[in-house]
Formats: structure tokens, sequence, C-alpha cells
């Protein structure tokens, strides 16, 4: 009676230390699991939907994302800053990673309190396909005149407030400053329209992401999900079960047995995978 007594008296214990055990296990493979969960959301704003590595932002945390492509939503508007400007992101193309941006700053308004060229991070980008460089002149003197579709703007720092644009690069001269633009690629011949400014920067222009995403795709098709590693500053592929650090998944298929990965050509990974699949269950 008292030793049966004394060796049921352990059981208790040991039982509350796995339960209470338990729930500090599972969190751990939980933490290593958090960053593929919460990679496994896309980006989604306004038109702007389904948009995954190297893209980060939102809902999707810098881990999820390659450093400086990080997108923000604002009112169903996609923005992404770069070189101190912010810019309207009106298309993303995940195949080619071409993305179509225009300047935020001539949204709305020609007449600028700040000015700033237009500069890409050369590092993250480089321009997709033709396009013509506008240039914005503000604070101009009247002497320069006469020149056509001229726009007024008061500008900080002189009494001078006539603008106007022309094509190609050009330095201030004798205006007070100028801005370059890019717009899709027209043949403007010298221009003519002012009024319709806005507009052609509205449309924006075609910018390719150089980040190298053949590491994702491989990395996707083991079933993983791609992120960044601040650690080692690289590309990482988040696994289900795996820790991180890795460029692809372990599938449960080659854990159950690397022969089957190295099978000669010919036989289909697939269908490895698909057999392997029937074969366990029946051992
Ligand atoms: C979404 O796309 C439609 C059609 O292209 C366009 O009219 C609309 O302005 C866009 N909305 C936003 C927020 O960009
Ligand atoms: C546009 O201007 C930038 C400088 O602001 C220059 O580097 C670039 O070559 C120009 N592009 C074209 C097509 O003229
Ligand atoms: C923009 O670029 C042009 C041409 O390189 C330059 O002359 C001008 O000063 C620049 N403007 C600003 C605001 O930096
Ligand atoms: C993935 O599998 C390989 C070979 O099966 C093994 O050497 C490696 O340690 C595994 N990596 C992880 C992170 O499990």
């Amino acid at each position: 009676m008292k030793s049966q007594f004394l060796s049921t008296k352990p059981l208790p214990i040991s039982f509350c230390l796995i339960l209470f055990l338990l729930p500090l296990i599972t969190s751990v493979s939980g933490d290593e699991n958090e960053h593929y969960k919460i990679c496994g959301n896309l980006f989604n704003c306004g038109n702007i939907t389904g948009i995954d590595y190297p893209f980060w932002g939102n809902n999707r945390p810098l881990e999820c994302g390659y450093p400086g492509l990080k997108l923000e939503c604002e009112k169903d508007t996609t923005i992404i800053e770069t070189k101190t400007l912010k810019y309207r992101v009106l298309d993303i193309n995940q195949d080619t990673q071409v993305l179509r941006i225009t300047r935020m700053d001539l949204s709305s308004n020609i007449c600028q309190s700040k000015f700033v060229n237009t500069t890409l991070d050369s590092e993250l980008f480089e321009y997709a396909s033709a396009y013509t460089n506008l240039t914005i002149l503000y604070g101009c003197s009247p002497v320069i005149l006469p020149v056509p579709n001229q726009f007024d703007c008061p500008v900080k720092g002189t009494i001078d407030r006539i603008g106007y644009v022309v094509v190609g690069t050009q330095i201030p001269g004798m205006c007070h400053a100028s801005i370059v633009v890019p717009v899709t690629y027209k043949n403007f011949g010298s221009f003519q329209d002012v009024s319709k400014l806005l507009d052609y920067v509205g449309e924006g222009f075609e910018v390719q992401c150089k980040v190298d995403i053949s590491a994702c795709h491989a990395c996707k098709n083991s079933r993983g999900r791609c992120g960044y590693d601040f650690a080692s500053n690289q590309f990482t592929c988040l696994c289900p079960n795996q820790s991180p650090g890795s460029t692809i998944c372990n599938s449960s298929r080659s854990s159950a047995g690397i022969t089957t990965q190295q099978s000669p050509a010919g036989m289909g990974s697939s269908e490895s995978s698909g057999s392997g699949m029937f074969v366990l269950p029946l051992h």
C-alpha cells in the first residue's frame, strides 16, 4: 500500500512537468516558424495586390523582404520611398520585377517648396524602358523671355516666379532651381503644353528592380517562403519545419530518403514523391 502510494506520487509530478514544458517546447518551434507564417502574408493595397518578396511593408515585416524595398499603403495608394523622394506605385509586375512609379510631390501641383531631382537608388533600381527627361525650371528671371508655356510659382529665396519646362536635362542657369523628372518616352520635340505636364508626370516611368530573386524562386519551389536574414545580410529561405539558414527547404520526401532526390533523370521527382506517399502508410 505504502510503496504503491510512493510509486504513484512521482507520476503526477512528471506529468505536471510535461504539461509545463509542452507549451515551452511548442512556443520555441513556433518562434522558428513565425517568420515563415508571417511572410505568407502578401502585400495588398488598392489595385496593387498579392505582392511578395523582395517587397515588404504593411503586414509584411522587414524580415520578409529586401532592405529598401518597403511598400507603404495610404488610402489605397501604394508608396515606395527611395533617395528621399516618395513615389506612388502604379503597377508592379511580379514576374519581371518592373514597377511603374510616379513622383508624389508632382501629383497635383507643379509648384514645389523643396527642389529634388529624380535619382534612383542604383543598388535597387534601373530604368526599365525608354523615357524622356523633362527639366522643370523654377524662379526664372523675366530677362530670359520669351519662352512659351510659362507657369507661375512663388519660390523661396527669390522674387522671380516664372517657371517653364524643357526637354532633356538642364542646369538652372538664370533660374533659381531646376529639377529633372523622367516621363515615359515621348517624342516631344520641344515642350509645348505646360498644362499637360502633370498628366505626363502622372503616367509615371518604369523601373527594374535589380534584386536577384532566383534564389527566392528555388526556395518557393521547395515550398519555402522568401525572407531576409539581417544577421548574415542575405536572402534566406523560410521553411515550415526547419530552423532558418538554408537556401531551400528540406522536403519531407528528402528526409524520408535522400536516394529519391538522387534518382536518375527520367524518374520525375513528383512521380517518386507520389509513390513515396503511397508506400509510407503501408509500412
Ligand atoms: C485602380 O485601377 C482603376 C482602373 O485601372 C483606376 O481607375 C483606379 O484609379 C485605380 N485606383 C487606384 C487607387 O489606383
Ligand atoms: C536623365 O537625367 C539623368 C540626370 O538627372 C541622367 O543621368 C540620365 O542619363 C538622363 N537620361 C536621359 C535618357 O537623358
Ligand atoms: C538637378 O539636376 C540638374 C542637372 O544635373 C542640376 O543642374 C540641378 O542643380 C539639380 N537640381 C537639384 C535641385 O539638385
Ligand atoms: C537538410 O537535409 C540535409 C540532407 O538531408 C541535411 O544535411 C541538413 O542538415 C538538413 N538541413 C536542415 C536545416 O534540416
